[in-house]
């Protein structure tokens, strides 16, 4: 009986080379590094050090961290018992993140700390174009400043990721919730504004008037969405000094040129943010148009056990939406690393040579392929012509009698003869 394995819907493997998959291309594991080393160089010049945290957390920390009532807690959270434990694949990295700053005391560093982070995330969503069940996140927090800049450095430091790949075609969406003592009173105006339409509600935003009428602002059902157009706007209950904060947020980003629209209705998906909220857009996305988000999140660590308030803000950004927008504005990726060096052998002998050749050339850091499988020498052309070395060496029993080899240039098509001895020093001195 033969049986065949498939990767789990909604996640995909990264090969070496780019491949198309349900309609989506997924690129090659040389354009993830591409563009983590890229995302990460920008991240580090704004002064923010790594932070790893696992992909397994307690189920109860991320329910009380990103809110019971949100999507991601209620539908889609992968989460499993073992013992008297309940364990869940990580949805996000924030709750994770606030965690592990009040476990390993990290206010006592003084100052602010400002993280960054790469990572996978879990969530059961419906699997489409550019939405997963496994997908990849990077983002940064800031923890310990309430101050307007480090809002608007957050957006700025997102913008300055994207801006250095090469994106333009992107829309900020900014928005402020107040603090904790204006919710309240927003919660009942719209409360209020909803109660004569509860028949035209879905039993979820039915269920939400009752426990967290907030959420209700963030449907993707278009009949609620047209409700809603009239409904009671957040901004006007906001407290006079989240009023202020906004509003620096917003001279801030304009010192720095960085283009917004405001959108009061602006709650995104997860419970724990306080004033300002921030979505990023790119048209390429398919159904989705979020490629990142994030906002201010003061009332976290409290949540998560603090004595003390610390106010904190970030963003998350999906890699995989990364993909799509660079594909939507036809940015190229590399795809791959070619060697330096073919080694094509003809002979037994020569194949242990190529063998011993490739070792000592690779330990003085020359990237070398040859032959693994005895094939012709016609084809282990074509395969050092497939794979784009840069150079081949050949060498049948003949050459190595004579202790010499024949190296080509593949752009020219060049060939010298060099002397074994010489050849790792010749080889390396050519690849500068
Ligand atoms: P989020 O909006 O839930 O925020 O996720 C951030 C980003 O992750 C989204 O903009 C999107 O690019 C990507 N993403 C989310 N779900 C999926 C999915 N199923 N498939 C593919 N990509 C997805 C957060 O996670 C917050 N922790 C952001 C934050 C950081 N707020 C403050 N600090």
């Amino acid at each position: 009986m033969s049986q065949s394995f498939r990767n789990i819907t909604g996640t995909f493997d990264i090969l070496p080379q780019a491949y198309t998959s349900d309609g989506s291309r997924v690129e090659s594991s040389a354009a993830w590094h591409f563009v983590e080393e890229r995302v990460r160089a920008i991240l580090e010049r704004y002064g923010f050090q790594e932070i790893r945290t696992p992909v397994l957390e307690p189920t109860e920390l991320i329910a009380r961290g990103v809110g019971s009532e949100t999507d991601i807690v209620s539908k889609e959270m992968f989460a499993f018992e073992r013992g008297d434990t309940s364990y869940v694949l990580r949805p996000e990295i924030t709750a994770p993140v606030i965690r592990s700053y009040l476990q390993h005391h990290l206010s006592q560093q003084g100052g602010v700390q400002k993280l960054y982070y790469f990572g996978p995330c879990f969530r059961a969503e419906r699997p489409q174009k550019g939405r997963y069940r496994q997908f990849h996140q990077f983002g940064i927090e800031i923890i310990g400043a309430d101050d307007a800049r480090a809002d608007a450095e957050t957006i700025a430091v997102m913008m300055a990721v994207y801006a250095g790949l090469g994106l333009s075609d992107l829309k900020l969406r900014l928005n402020s919730l107040g603090d904790a003592s204006s919710r309240p009173l927003y919660r009942e105006a719209l409360r209020e504004y909803l109660a004569p339409f509860q028949s035209d509600l879905s039993d979820t935003s039915r269920r939400r008037l009752e426990t967290n009428p907030l959420r209700i602002l963030d449907t993707k059902n278009e009949r609620e969405r047209e409700l809603l157009r009239d409904a009671p706007v957040l901004l006007d209950y906001v407290d006079e000094e989240s009023r202020t904060h906004y509003d620096t947020v917003k001279m801030l980003l304009s010192d720095l040129g960085i283009a917004y629209v405001e959108d009061p209705f602006l709650v995104r998906g997860l419970d724990y943010y306080t004033r300002t909220t921030f979505d990023l857009e790119s048209p390429h996305l398919g159904a989705q148009s979020s490629i990142a988000g994030g906002g201010r999140y003061d009332l976290l660590a409290r949540e998560l056990g603090s004595r003390d308030p610390v106010p904190a803000v970030g963003f998350a950004a999906g890699m995989e939406r990364l993909f799509l927008a660079l594909e939507g504005e036809e940015i190229e990726l590399p795809e791959g690393r070619a060697p330096a060096v073919f080694a094509v052998s003809l002979g037994e002998a020569a194949g242990r040579w190529a063998f011993l050749f490739a070792e000592r050339a690779r330990r003085v850091g020359l990237l070398v392929e040859y032959d693994l499988q005895g094939r012709s020498m016609k084809a282990q052309m074509r395969e050092a012509n497939r794979c784009e070395a840069t150079r081949v060496v050949i060498v049948g029993d003949n050459e190595l009698s004579e202790g010499k080899a024949i190296v080509r240039d593949m752009a020219s098509g060049d060939q010298e003869s060099v002397s074994l001895d010489e050849l790792i020093p010749v080889l390396k001195s050519k690849s500068h």
